[in-house]
């Protein structure tokens, strides 16, 4: 198990492939590809041509993938007004519900309504919103997802200069003694994890490096590994 730092805090990585990348006419198969292939969580971009400027999918795709995975059900909402649909996530089988700060006034609400309904809950900041505004919302989410890119589609580059939020983020939970994730998603691959997972990151999202690699087990394979040995030094 990875250790950080030689203390008492365990980070455990985890990997959570996008299935944006997938091919949506086999959408059944590609999600058991990357279950079989050691994925424990799977990552799932829902966006609305508002908020993001481009469309993908909703619960009703997720209810029925639901059915066939055991993974944790990873979604992300990349959607306006996000407290309108929370219900429908969790009907739909979600496990962790990922908003935009960007995407709504009253932050907190939409927390509540996650939580209440027995479900993990986590923010997500666009690259040019800074870390500061998670401050009086870490004692109530269980992870923070810092956006590599800028959020809406799949295939851009990894901004490596988010890394110094991704510090700061990890900063801010080690000093408040919070259990919360740190996921980046966004040109992830076996080189920009390393990045990641060295300034704090241990959720590792992956749309094309996983997908549209020709070995789904080695391009997961490599990102833990690459993520381990940030870790362990
Ligand atoms: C972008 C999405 C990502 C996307 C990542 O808005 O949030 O999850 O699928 O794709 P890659 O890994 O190809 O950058
Ligand atoms: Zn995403």
């Amino acid at each position: 198990m990875p250790q950080n730092g030689g203390g008492m805090e365990t980070i455990m990585i985890k990997i959570s492939p996008s299935v944006l990348a997938c091919d949506f006419s086999k959408l059944g198969e590609e999600v058991s590809k990357v279950e079989k292939a050691g994925a424990e969580w799977l990552h799932l971009d829902v966006m609305d041509g508002m908020f993001v400027p481009n469309i993908s999918f909703g619960p009703d795709i997720i209810r029925s993938v639901r059915k066939q995975s055991e993974m944790v059900f990873d979604v992300h909402l990349m959607i306006m007004d996000p407290i309108r649909y929370i219900d429908n996530f969790v009907k739909a089988g979600a496990d962790l519900i990922t908003f935009h700060y960007e995407s709504c006034e009253d932050q907190m609400a939409v927390i509540n309504k996650i939580k209440s309904a027995g479900k993990k809950a986590a923010i997500s900041l666009k690259p040019a919103t800074p870390a500061e505004v998670l401050k009086p919302f870490l004692p109530y989410i269980d992870m923070v997802l810092i956006m590599t890119v800028e959020p809406g589609f799949g295939g851009q580059k990894f901004m490596t200069d988010m890394m110094a939020k991704v510090s700061e983020v990890r900063a801010m939970i080690r000093e408040g003694g919070y259990d919360i994730d740190v996921q980046v998603d966004g040109g992830i691959n076996a080189e920009t994890t390393a990045i990641a997972a060295a300034a704090g990151a241990n959720v590792l999202v992956a749309g094309s490096s996983i997908f549209g690699a020709p070995d789904a087990v080695k391009a997961i394979s490599d990102i833990r590994l690459a993520a381990e040995n940030a870790y362990n030094g």
